[in-house]
């Protein structure tokens, strides 16, 4: 049984779908970090029923605002980190704590558009497809090895709001999916789609 923390800093529209898919598993979203105040994911950790933990990084080192997230995160024995929409760079001290442990989703097709306007980026790059890249951190700026992909066509005509609502629609599918995959040990390879 893994209990798994989700890191956000915003809306929080995708730790919700995976809060929802893991419901009925035997594994748990049990606890929910957030770097900003006003994150509109902590309401949402409310209605869930979800712990959730507020870490500052104002004005102190991001090694001490790291070194609280570790000790949330061992006292709610948390066993994998789940970024969705976390606007903090990991730094790989952390990392070592939770090696192969941290996975992040991406709204582009890495390594094209990393950062922190992927769907704008795809949007505006003239590529005939974009998508979706969930992928293990490391040090990097959205760098670390590729679990899953999958892409759609770039439709101009229809506009970009389209197009980013159908980005984050494929989120929603596939994320709680993929976790689950990814708690379950089942990645030998990436599944690029
Ligand atoms: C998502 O598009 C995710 O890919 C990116 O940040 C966004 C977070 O959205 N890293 P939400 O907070 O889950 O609604």
């Amino acid at each position: 049984m893994a209990r798994l923390a989700v890191f956000a800093s915003g809306s929080g529209s995708n730790f919700q779908k995976l809060a929802e898919y893991f419901e009925d598993s035997e594994h748990s979203i049990a606890l929910l970090i957030y770097d900003r105040k006003k994150a509109y994911a902590k309401e949402r950790a409310e209605s869930l029923g979800i712990k959730s933990s507020y870490v500052s990084y104002f004005n102190r080192d991001k090694e001490q605002s790291e070194l609280e997230i570790l000790e949330v995160l061992k006292e709610a024995k948390i066993d994998i980190c789940v970024l969705a929409g976390f606007m903090r760079i990991i730094s790989s001290q952390f990392l070592l704590n939770f090696w192969g442990k941290v996975i992040n989703i991406h709204p582009s097709l890495l390594p094209k558009y990393p950062g922190v306007q992927g769907i704008k980026d795809s949007w505006e790059s003239g590529d005939s497809e974009g998508g979706i890249t969930i992928h293990l951190v490391d040090e990097g700026i959205d760098t670390g090895p590729i679990l899953f992909q999958t892409k759609i066509p770039v439709q101009r005509d229809r506009g970009f709001e389209e197009f980013e609502q159908r980005i984050h629609q494929l989120e929603h599918t596939y994320y709680p999916r993929i976790v689950e995959r990814f708690v379950k040990e089942e990645f030998t390879e990436s599944i690029i789609d």
